[in-house]
């Protein structure tokens, strides 16, 4: 079973792609009780013919009961120029939840929407006491799609033909490893100005989202999505997910992104690519930026 917290956008658009595709039932939780209701009326009618699969709206969490995976997509507001902004709105509710996950749901695999998203993976990871296996954060999947698809336009091609990858903070100091990134199997080289260029675009993505569409929506569904399958179908993905390390890319107690194998019993593995010396500074800064950040964390929960 899977449980959504939060039946905004994101935690919509979840439990509509995890409904048509028959995948699990669904519990999808809001405290405005018909919000979860109206968005489950709408959910229940994609789920295919054949399919014993259930959705159940609710604003009682402890329906979250037994839960196989927990996605948890609340927001307190909505970002200006700067994931942080959210801390001080995130931070409170996000421990609400954490007590409940205890009582709850503490085998479940609780997988992060909710920004800034390295930061609140980590206070999760804290607050719930869960193995790191368990709590995991979508972002440099999400970043990883969007640099797919800018390489893909700067290179004329489609996004299939590329493959590319992001780690680090789901924010602005993210790293695109333009030295592992290919074209129909081959190593990408561009013009320096490009490389800044399309990095510039990438970290800028979602402003554009929020200008045109009002939110980011699809891309953090989808992203969740494939986690969300490769546990509950106990099939292997390689992705980029934040979790905390410990001494992985010389870096410990933080949450970052980095290429993850998940499967039935969430991540199993933390994948080991070589970065050139550029990368790996810029790795550091940003572990640098969310260890900032878990300062801020630690005067908002004592
Ligand atoms: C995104 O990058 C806003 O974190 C959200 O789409």
């Amino acid at each position: 079973m899977l449980s959504i917290i939060g039946a905004g956008r994101v935690g919509s658009a979840l439990a509509f792609l995890t409904a048509q595709s028959g995948l699990d039932d669904i519990v999808l939780y809001n405290r405005t009780k018909n919000k979860a209701l109206g968005e489950t009326l709408d959910v229940v009618n994609t789920i295919p013919e054949t399919s014993l699969i259930s959705v159940m709206g609710t604003d009682d969490i402890s329906s979250i009961k037994n839960s196989d995976v927990v996605v948890i997509t609340v927001s307190g507001g909505a970002i200006k120029e700067d994931r942080n902004e959210l801390l001080p709105f995130n931070v409170p509710i996000v421990s609400d939840i954490c007590k409940n996950l205890r009582r709850y749901a503490d085998n479940a695999k609780i997988i992060i929407v909710t920004n800034p998203v390295d930061i609140i993976t980590h206070q999760v990871l804290k607050q719930t006491e869960f193995p790191r296996e368990h709590v995991i954060g979508i972002g440099s999947g999400l970043d990883s799609s969007r640099f797919r698809y800018l390489l893909s336009k700067e290179l004329g091609t489609k996004q299939g033909n590329i493959e590319g990858w992001v780690m680090g903070e789901h924010g602005p100091t993210m790293v695109p490893l333009f030295s592992n990134a290919k074209f129909n199997g081959k190593k990408i080289n561009l013009q320096e100005k490009k490389y800044e260029e399309i990095s510039y675009l990438l970290r800028n993505y979602w402003k554009d989202l929020v200008l045109f569409k009002g939110a980011s929506v699809f891309g953090a569904a989808k992203n969740t999505f494939d986690i969300v399958q490769a546990i509950i179908r106990k099939k292997d993905l390689q992705t980029m997910a934040s979790i905390n390390l410990s001494g992985e890319y010389g870096l410990s107690s933080i949450s970052i992104g980095v290429p993850v194998i998940i499967g039935m019993d969430g991540v199993k593995q933390v994948v080991k690519l070589d970065l050139d010396p550029k990368e790996t500074e810029f790795l550091k800064t940003s572990a640098k930026r969310i260890s900032d950040g878990l300062e801020i964390l630690s005067s908002l929960i004592k």
